[in-house]
């Protein structure tokens, strides 16, 4: 193993998930094992900016694999996309004397830590952390279970409520341009329909299956919509719908929101977390360069970053026929 790397820096940017503390924990014993250092970078690229950074050792990560959020703090950074702003990352690493770079993060992340790469030739691994599971070339990214298991667990306890009302409830989940939680949840939750981004139902199919659901003896129902559906109206307009459309319906909107982003992660999330932080920092070590470490079939991967952020990761096709299935 090439030792040319002798300080690793780690962040996190973007919407936080569940996880990251676990990745950030492994990227830091990783650094100890090989006897190099690290270093924390405080809100993402805008710490970097700015220098806000923390020396890290094996001890100062422990008691946070099961923690949700990120104690290193998460920020969207608008200085990073420019030029100037990069220009002063740059500069603040160079004093720092760090010598690579892993980013743990979604496609924004990924796309910033491309350009900068370009620009400065400066070694960067990605670490996929998103509860959306919008990236190419990992089976799953950090967070998404954890996000899963709440999504259900909450919609389970709305089905309580809607079940002892006779109501219909439109449950909204995140997924600004991706289903996945949405499917996953529903078929895991027994939603009687789920609106994704990639599916357009149409609002009249919906009024439909919704009729014959009534007709079929159900008295309670649940839609599940993710935040981008396609049929393009927030759950509130589709409660007005319902509500104009089928009288015999009492229907209730609950918005899961931001509850899906925290919490302790799962153990498959802490796992992956672990492996990921390990395969991020060897890699590095390794000479490589401007990849996102990944699980596929539970092989640990190397995506180039240019391949991890085009296109968005494709909704499972078989999982939509049997929620249609499930939903007879
Ligand atoms: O992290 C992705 C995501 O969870 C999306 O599903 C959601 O639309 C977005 O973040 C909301 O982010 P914020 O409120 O932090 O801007």
């Amino acid at each position: 193993m090439s030792q040319k790397i002798k300080k690793i820096a780690v962040l996190t940017s973007g919407g936080d998930s569940p996880g990251m503390n676990a990745a950030i924990r492994s990227v830091v014993r990783t650094c100890a094992y090989h006897s190099i250092e690290s270093v924390g970078v405080y809100r993402g690229y805008e710490g970097l900016i700015e220098g806000d950074f923390v020396p890290l050792d094996a001890r100062s990560v422990r008691g946070i694999i099961n923690k949700g959020g990120t104690f290193l703090k998460s920020a969207r950074s608008k200085r990073f996309r420019t030029v100037e702003g990069r220009k002063l990352a740059h500069d603040q690493l160079l004093k720092e004397g760090i010598d690579a770079i892993v980013l743990i993060g979604g496609d924004g992340t990924f796309t910033g830590g491309l350009i900068f790469n370009t620009e400065y030739g400066f070694p960067v691994m990605g670490i996929p952390g998103t509860i959306d599971n919008d990236i190419n070339g990992t089976d799953r990214t950090l967070g998404y279970d954890t996000a899963l298991n709440t999504a259900v667990e909450a919609i389970d306890k709305i089905r309580d409520t809607a079940h002892s009302h006779d109501r219909l409830f439109f449950v909204e989940v995140m997924g600004r341009d991706v289903g996945h939680i949405a499917l996953n949840a529903g078929v895991g939750a027994g939603a009687e329909e789920i609106l994704i981004p990639e599916e357009d139902m149409g609002i009249e199919r919906l009024v439909e299956s919704l009729e014959r659901s009534k007709k079929s003896g159900k008295s309670s129902s649940i839609v599940v919509v993710a935040e981008g559906d396609k049929i393009g109206k927030s759950v509130f307009e589709l409660k007005d719908y319902v509500d104009a459309h089928l009288e015999e319906y009492d229907v209730r909107v609950s918005v899961l929101g931001h509850m899906q982003r925290g919490g302790s992660p799962t153990c498959y999330d802490r796992v992956v977390a672990s492996r990921m932080g390990v395969k991020a920092v060897e890699s590095l070590l390794e000479g490589k360069s401007n990849y996102m470490v990944g699980t596929i079939h539970d092989k640990m991967t190397l995506c180039p970053l240019e391949k991890a952020i085009k296109g968005k990761s494709k909704i499972n096709k078989e999982l939509i026929r049997v929620s249609d299935i499930m939903t007879t």
